[in-house]
């Protein structure tokens, strides 16, 4: 039996991957292998040192301690991909209130409350509606900063919607490439990309690297009519520096979910209150997803999505499991083979990979184990969590 501990509102979805003869879970869960989440900040938590691995039910890890786990053995799983489509279709809504001005559209309808004469309010609205004319999006030039799961279907939606779109990613995965549609400009330099675009779309993960890359020297090389999109996190851009470029007219506007006290009242920032992922289908999606990848590195030792391990899969081979975390220096594999081979235990297959300072290993071995062998892995210099499985 697992034992699952959940933190925030998991979809009833995700928590129903969960089988009864196998696991429990529960908020409360005294001593969880797998903890799954949301949005809680775990930097403030002490989890129990059962705890083999956490899952957050969305892309974002920031309220997650990775580094530390990563040193305790603990592995972190996210979703990328599983709330993509409610974010790019929020985009969307935020290019299009970025361009027109229907917010202040709507809001004016709404004030015209005590006319009661319905052909007196067409003409007034007639009138009117010159104070909130805009742009369109087709022609303009989108540049999409950051191109994982997400930025690059919204790269290629803007494509379809007319707009030009340039991209820029030092670090694009295969996958994500081969995602991206050829129409896609690549730049060479954020630095290119921000002198160029008319929207900017932020899609990065908040790290130390990326904390207040929209800053006023990056501000500075925009175009004055330029908006940017901020769905990512709130870190990615210093609102101070934001505050002082739209006050200044060094660019047009700023839209994002992350509000901050001092974005609040401007007619050139829009606000919503982090939802882009707030729909059914990707709350569900996400919740699926970190179910199932928790249960398979429970069950099996497989890891995939993981911010901290590397991808790990290996399919079972009948025979016992033995799955290892060390540090990523030279002899400790060899060390931990010749505590099996002095065991007279037969290594059926294996694999050993590394990420950073770590690496994982998934052993399997012909027949039963005793956890007395877990136990003199673990006494190798440099192993940091053993499990046999
Ligand atoms: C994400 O990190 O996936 C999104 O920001 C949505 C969320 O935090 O739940």
């Amino acid at each position: 039996m697992f034992n699952i501990r959940t933190y925030n509102a998991i979809s009833s979805k995700g928590l129903s991957r969960f089988s009864a003869d196998k696991y429990t879970v529960s908020s409360e869960s005294a001593s969880p292998e797998g903890v799954l989440l949301r949005s809680q900040k775990l930097h403030t938590e002490v989890l129990p040192e059962s705890v083999l691995a956490a899952a957050r039910a969305g892309a974002g890890t920031n309220n997650i301690p990775t580094e530390d786990y990563t040193e305790q053995g603990i592995v972190v799983f996210n979703t990328p991909g599983a709330n993509a489509n409610a974010v790019k279709e929020l985009i969307v809504a935020g290019l299009l209130l970025g361009s027109r001005d229907i917010f202040g559209g709507m809001n004016y309808v709404q004030e015209l409350g005590d006319m009661h004469d319905s052909g007196e309010m067409g003409k007034l609205l007639e009138k009117e509606k010159k104070r909130f004319a805009g742009s369109e999006i087709t022609g303009k030039t989108l540049g999409v900063v950051g191109l994982g799961a997400i930025g690059s279907i919204i790269a290629n939606l803007a494509l379809d919607l007319g707009m030009n779109v340039i991209g820029y990613d030092p670090a694009i995965s295969v996958e994500a490439a081969w995602q991206l549609s050829s129409q896609v400009e690549r730049m060479e330099s954020i630095e290119a990309l921000l002198a160029r675009a008319d929207f900017i779309t932020l899609h990065v993960p908040a790290i130390p690297a990326t904390k207040h890359l929209i800053n006023k020297d990056t501000l500075a090389l925009m175009k004055s009519s330029a908006k940017i999109l901020n769905f990512a996190r709130e870190e990615i851009v210093s609102t101070d520096d934001m505050v002082a470029a739209l006050d200044s007219g060094t660019i047009a506007g700023y839209i994002s979910d992350f509000p901050a006290p001092a974005l609040l009242g401007r007619k050139d920032v829009l606000l919503m209150p982090h939802i882009g992922a707030s729909t059914e289908e990707a709350e569900e999606n996400c919740a699926v997803m970190a179910a199932d990848q928790l249960m398979d590195y429970l069950e099996n030792g497989n890891i995939r999505n993981s911010v901290n391990y590397p991808p790990t899969k290996m399919a079972r081979n009948g025979g016992s499991r033995i799955t290892f975390t060390n540090n990523n220096v030279p002899k400790v594999l060899g060390s931990v083979l010749a505590v099996l081979a002095d065991a007279e235990l037969n290594v059926v297959d294996m694999v050993n990979k590394s990420r950073g300072d770590i690496a994982y290993n998934i052993i399997d071995i012909e027949g039963d184990l005793d956890q007395s062998i877990a136990a003199a892995i673990a006494d190798v210099d440099g192993v940091v969590r053993v499990r046999i499985i």
